[in-house]
């Protein structure tokens, strides 16, 4: 596990597109695992002003998102497939066909979970994969207590992930309680795993995952035992990290 300390959240999403630059140019048709959530947005901003600069080209790439609420539509501004068009598919030139993330809108989960996995599959797998981390150490939407071994599947929110998403709700009650996630396993099995984490009230999650014991109740602990990990995160993040 390499861990970069970055001074603040633009030199964290700075060093974070870095990375996922590199991988681009060194394997333009990659694929990349993508995640939402307010972490990666300066990531996302700054590929794209490499983009327009004419530094990095997507034409080739493929990318798997993480997860999806269930129940919401396409056009739903809090959707993540709306946040992944507004924050990145719009403004470069990716082929918006072979952008995919969970459908929401598919009512059996297990059918929408099957569909995922199938599709995962069938891109051969995720050359990076980008991660952020919840406060109360949970990744894409695989909430604490999570079998490490599972695939796509459909997750109950946590109250914690209810309160700290509903900032971009309306209120708490038009927050989803369910939502369709990559599983654990999936994670595991990209060849490598880019964490981005910033600010303070990540301190104990950044703490738990990385430094304490590997367990379903810290879900991103897991990522301990991934042979191809980097942590890039900010000073406030690290606060409560021996290093
Ligand atoms: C959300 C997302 C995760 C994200 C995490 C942290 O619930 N499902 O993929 O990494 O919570 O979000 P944020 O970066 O906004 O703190």
């Amino acid at each position: 596990m390499r861990i970069y300390r970055a001074k603040d959240y633009n030199d964290m999403s700075r060093k974070a597109a870095n990375i996922i630059s590199a991988q681009i140019i060194m394997k333009p048709d990659c694929v990349l695992g993508l995640a939402t959530g307010s972490t990666p947005i300066g990531a996302y901003r700054q590929l794209v002003e490499w983009y327009n600069k004419g530094d990095l080209d997507f034409s080739e790439v493929t990318t798997v998102n993480l997860d999806e609420y269930k129940g919401l539509p396409k056009e739903n501004e809090q959707s993540y497939y709306y946040f992944m068009n507004e924050n990145l598919f719009s403004k470069v030139n990716i082929d918006k066909s072979r952008t995919y993330l969970p459908d929401g809108m598919i009512e059996d989960s297990d059918e929408a979970c099957r569909r995922y996995n199938e599709i995962i599959h069938s891109v051969g797998g995720v050359d990076l994969q980008l991660l952020g981390l919840g406060h109360n150490g949970h990744i894409g939407f695989n909430e604490p207590g999570i079998a490490f071994e599972t695939e796509t599947h459909c997750v109950s929110l946590s109250e914690r992930t209810i309160k700290a998403n509903m900032r971009f709700f309306v209120s708490e009650r038009h927050v989803p309680r369910q939502a369709y996630t990559m599983g654990i396993k999936t994670i595991m099995s990209a060849h490598k795993i880019l964490v981005v984490i910033s600010g303070e009230d990540k301190a104990d999650a950044v703490q738990q995952a990385f430094f304490g014991p590997v367990t379903p109740q810290v879900p991103g602990s897991i990522l301990q035992l991934h042979n191809d990990v980097t942590i890039v995160a900010d000073e406030a993040a690290l606060s409560k990290c021996p290093l």
